[in-house]
């Protein structure tokens, strides 16, 4: 199967960011890992992060015809601002899986609201670096691996 990773805007600079938020793992180290796992279990994956909302919904819609089957989402700011990225996820149908580094339910009151969380199959968040690993679990899992 063909899974597509998105990271939103600042997950750049994981590693730096707020280390005491968000660890020192660094998104390459994250893109790799999940490379190498999905590869092992016979799956394509590939990755893409960007700091712009366009970027994200326009990769988006072209997963509706490029054979994408399932995608790991990271909208990081977006999640609680991007009806546009959420609405882009809603047109392709596409079962994803949302994921943070932090609990944001454990943090400002404002990153209680997500436009995503009711779209997904599932929600990974608070584990650092491995809830992107949890939710490729989950992936694999639902994708017979
Ligand atoms: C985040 C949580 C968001 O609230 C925040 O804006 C981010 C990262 C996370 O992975 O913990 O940029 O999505």
């Amino acid at each position: 199967a063909k899974l597509l990773v998105l990271h939103g805007p600042n997950l750049n600079l994981l590693g730096t960011r707020e280390p005491e938020v968000y660890g020192r793992t660094t998104l390459a180290e994250i893109d790799a890992e999940l490379g190498r796992r999905a590869r092992e279990a016979g799956h394509d994956l590939t990755s893409l992060q960007s700091n712009a909302e366009a970027a994200l919904i326009d990769r988006v819609q072209a997963a509706r015809t490029d054979g994408t089957d399932f995608l790991l989402v990271n909208p990081a700011g977006f999640t609680h601002t991007s009806v546009a990225l959420r609405d882009a996820l809603a047109a392709v149908a596409l079962p994803f899986i949302e994921v943070h580094l932090s609990n944001p339910h454990a943090r400002e009151p404002f990153r209680r609201t997500s436009y995503f969380s009711d779209l997904a199959v599932g929600v990974v968040a608070g584990f650092g670096a491995a809830s992107y690993s949890l939710a490729l679990d989950a992936a694999l899992q639902r994708l017979g691996a």
